[in-house]
């Protein structure tokens, strides 16, 4: 006869209300941040392959959806501003005009929501460049670091008159957050709060994105992105880094494949953390389930779970709004 067990974990996970009552993990709508893609030259919804249940929108569709987000209590949405062909450039001014795209609708979703949610931008001007990398390139065609930040000074203060709440610049320029910072303490937007994308990988799982903002990149970004076999102190320098500039918030992505990366940035730091679960973590499990290979909404909510047990406060996904509307998270 063996002797009686003392330690059985399964005590605690006998009936539903025991196991509801030790859940340590809990996806709350007001950390969820949802992205939302606008075109310049659309006239109705465009879908997006790889993106099944997303779409490219109009401006007045970007509102519906903005508002649907809104009601759904999600914390809140990431503007990516998609130009029309002719407004694309060698160093895509357009992200900077006032009435670019990314600007209107930024300012037609502040009108749309107020400021009880927060209106994001993604700081970036790849989706403006007819080159379809994320800055001005030198003569080896690589991106030129100290050129490409007056850009991106540019944009943050575009952005800032449009009423944006928060930027996030997400190129991976070296000294990008000194020089928005500074850009935008200039132009008299000291109060604009930074989300750097601090932790940011040259990841194969930022494909469908490429579709939806019809990127012209050739090739990779592996010179300023990092490198997925790169060192976990690589991306705590990056996050130092950031902070030190005046970062008021910091990122990793990917993030299901990058807990590690997020569990290790969360011990580190203090400040808000985000993680974005990218194009490509959404079609994984979308075309999966389209398969019939996984069960979708359990897929769904596991991933994020994941995400925010690794340390992640804020999770960008393009599942925010559906499961925010979902009872029971
Ligand atoms: C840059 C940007 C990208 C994503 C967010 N901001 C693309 C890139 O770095 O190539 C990827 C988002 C995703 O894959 O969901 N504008």
């Amino acid at each position: 006869m063996t002797a009686p067990l003392v330690h059985r974990p399964r005590r605690l996970r006998r009936i539903p209300g025991l196991r509801r009552l030790v859940t340590a993990t809990h996806l709350q709508p007001s950390t969820l941040i949802q992205p939302l893609f606008v075109g310049e030259d659309l006239t109705e919804p465009r879908p997006i392959t790889a993106m099944p249940g997303i779409v490219r929108h109009t401006r007045d569709s970007l509102r519906k959806a903005a508002a649907t987000a809104a009601d759904a209590g999600i914390g809140g949405l990431m503007i990516f501003g998609v130009p029309a062909p002719e407004h694309k450039d060698p160093t895509g001014s357009h992200a900077w005009a006032a009435d670019g795209i990314s600007q209107q609708a930024i300012a037609d979703v502040v009108d749309e929501v107020g400021d009880a949610m927060a209106v994001i931008a993604d700081l970036n001007p790849d989706e403006f460049t007819d080159h379809g990398n994320v800055g001005v390139l030198g003569p080896d065609g690589d991106v030129d670091n100290d050129a490409t930040l007056d850009l991106y000074a540019r944009i943050a203060v575009a952005q800032a008159q449009a009423g944006a709440h928060m930027v996030a610049p997400s190129g991976m320029m070296d000294g990008q957050v000194a020089a928005i910072r500074r850009a935008l303490d200039q132009a008299g937007h000291p109060s604009m709060p930074i989300l750097a994308y601090s932790a940011k990988y040259a990841s194969a799982f930022y494909a469908p994105f490429r579709e939806a903002v019809s990127s012209c990149l050739v090739g990779d970004r592996a010179t300023h992105q990092q490198n997925p076999a790169g060192s976990v102190g690589e991306a705590l320098r990056e996050v130092r880094l950031d902070l030190e500039q005046g970062a008021d918030a910091v990122m990793v992505k990917p993030a299901g494949h990058y807990l590690d990366i997020i569990a290790a940035v969360r011990a580190e730091v203090d400040v808000p953390l985000a993680a974005y679960q990218t194009s490509g973590e959404y079609a994984q499990i979308e075309a999966a389930a389209k398969c019939g290979w996984l069960d979708r909404d359990k897929a769904i909510h596991e991933s994020l779970l994941a995400i925010r047990r690794a340390g992640a406060d804020i999770t960008i996904t393009y599942w925010a709004t559906e499961v925010a509307r979902q009872t029971g998270l």
